[in-house]
């Protein structure tokens, strides 16, 4: 087949997924303003398929893929180029780095989400992620980005502040705790107070059955039939949709919920014509997804910064300095919006380790990137953190610096750090995500004295395929003189 140039000149507002028509998905074809000219074309072209790397059959480089992974494709990535394929546990993954391949998630014309979310629609039994890709995911996104912004923290800052001090009231001078799973227990607390309108209602051992479980089902690398069937897994999965049904029960019944909650949200925003009306079932993954997509994220972000911090004491004692400055000027709670340096910590921690460093496609045809083919079906990852570690762009890479973006010139710079991913699926939770990761890790800085133990003060990062530290542990010195 004859390779087909992309439109490169059509304008952006003139591509049905941008907003102009419900209609014609795939054709015309969609430019990626942002790619380089000729870098992506539709066809399968020469045939020339990705370079597979050298590791061990099946297998695949497993070990280095659920480790630390960003150096790992860092490194493959100087080898290989911007594209090449490994096999990981018997599926095939294709794997594309740099801004074109960050430019291909602009929309989901070549590469799409379909695949997880039939995951997610068989696991739950709910049509809503079968409206993931297309013209009508817009509607979804905008349901989040008009009740997940700076208004919904500021309104209710009191109530996290609250979850928070309450959990870290526990703590006990001489204590230790692992940041991680402290901050995963938080997080889940406050994602549930304030999207769900309730306590969180599960064990923390529920949650991670659940959560684990689907995300593993849907990165494909788990037999669905032996994911699904796990008893224990059923178990708590049967009990966060009874739990589910019963807040859809209270969204549709009581007008103060409804304004409350993301779920009361979807109310307001008819499904696509296809879908006729909302029906319970389809509501009731609302809750878990925020807790899919909220719960390791902000909680690695958050154990990430604390342990930057504790690490880098001159770092510390400048947030605790604009915190007290922030206390003195503020009538309530310190706004998380106005902690320059503490963003910058979350920047520069997110920045080295990314919560979430890859974002897992489909491809919707055959297309070249970079002359290479990628066939229709291929799992595709594209690395969303391509530019993190680039010495062009941040000097010593390595180093923990959030100077970087502290600054009047640190805007275009900041454009470079997709903690959030890029286009059609860029995080929906960008606002809200880092305003509760920073306003854990204020509470406990300020209200305590705190420090890594020895042995287990560095953590070992791993890919879960969220990126997280393991193996930290943080000792309670005391608490802090108001
Ligand atoms: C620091 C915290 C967070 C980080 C680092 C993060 C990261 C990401 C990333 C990288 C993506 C892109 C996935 C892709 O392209 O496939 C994403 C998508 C998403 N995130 Fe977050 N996230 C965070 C917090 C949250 C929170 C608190 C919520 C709200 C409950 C949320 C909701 C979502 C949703 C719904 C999507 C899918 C958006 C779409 O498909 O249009 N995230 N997130």
């Amino acid at each position: 087949m004859q390779a087909e140039p992309l439109q490169e000149s059509t304008p952006a507002a003139a591509c049905p997924v941008g907003g102009m028509s419900r209609d014609g998905l795939t054709e015309p074809k969609c430019p990626f303003s942002a790619a380089s000219p000729g870098s992506i074309k539709v066809g399968t072209g020469s045939g020339k398929r990705p370079p597979r790397i050298k590791c061990l059959p099946f297998i695949g480089p497993i070990r280095q893929f659920t480790g630390d992974v960003l150096p790992f494709l860092n490194e493959t990535r100087q080898k290989y180029g911007d594209a090449f394929r490994m096999p990981i546990m018997g599926n095939e993954l294709t794997i594309l780095c740099g801004d074109d391949a960050i430019a291909l998630l602009e929309h989901d014309e070549l590469l799409c989400t379909t695949k997880s979310m039939e995951v997610l629609m068989k696991a739950v039994n709910s049509r809503l992620p079968g409206t993931f890709d297309g013209p009508q995911h817009k509607f979804y996104r905008r349901i989040h980005s008009n009740f997940l912004n700076r208004g919904l923290e500021r309104e209710r800052r009191d109530e996290i502040i609250k979850v928070v001090s309450k959990h870290s009231s526990r703590w006990q001078p001489g204590d230790t705790f692992d940041p991680l799973k402290e901050s995963q227990s938080q997080t889940v607390d406050v994602l549930s107070h304030i999207l769900n309108g309730e306590p969180f209602p599960f064990t923390a051992k529920e949650l991670s059955t659940v959560v684990h479980t689907l995300i593993f089902a849907t990165y494909g690398h788990l037999p669905l039939w032996l994911a699904l069937n796990n008893p224990v897994y059923k178990k708590a999965q049967n009990k966060m949709n009874e739990n589910s049904l019963k807040i859809v029960h209270r969204v549709r019944t009581d007008p103060k919920v409804k304004a409350s909650t993301l779920l009361g949200q979807y109310l307001d925003f008819p499904p696509p014509d296809n879908l006729g009306s909302w029906e319970d079932s389809d509501l009731k993954i609302v809750p878990i997804a925020a807790y899919l997509a909220g719960y390791d994220t902000v909680a690695s972000a958050a154990a990430f910064m604390l342990y930057q911090l504790l690490a880098h004491p001159e770092w510390l004692q400048k947030v605790r300095e604009e915190y007290q400055q922030l206390s003195k000027e503020s009538e309530g709670h310190v706004d998380p919006m106005q902690q320059k340096v503490l963003r910058a910590i979350f920047m520069e921690a997110t920045r080295i380790n990314p919560p979430g460093a890859l974002v897992i496609r489909y491809a919707t045809k055959d297309f070249q990137f970079h002359g290479y083919t990628i066939r229709k079906g291929d799992e595709v990852i594209v690395q969303i953190s391509s530019n993190h570690m680039n010495e062009k762009i941040f000097p010593n890479p390595e180093v923990f610096d959030p100077s970087r973006f502290l600054g009047d010139d640190a805007t275009n710079l900041k454009r470079t750090v997709l903690t959030f991913g890029s286009g059609a699926h860029r995080c929906t939770g960008a606002m809200v995500g880092p305003l509760f990761s920073q306003e854990m890790v204020s509470y406990w800085v300020n209200h305590f004295d705190l420090e890594l133990v020895p042995g287990h003060d560095k953590p070992k990062v791993v890919a879960v395929p969220f990126t997280q530290p393991m193996n930290l542990k943080v000792r309670v010195v005391g608490p802090r003189a108001a």
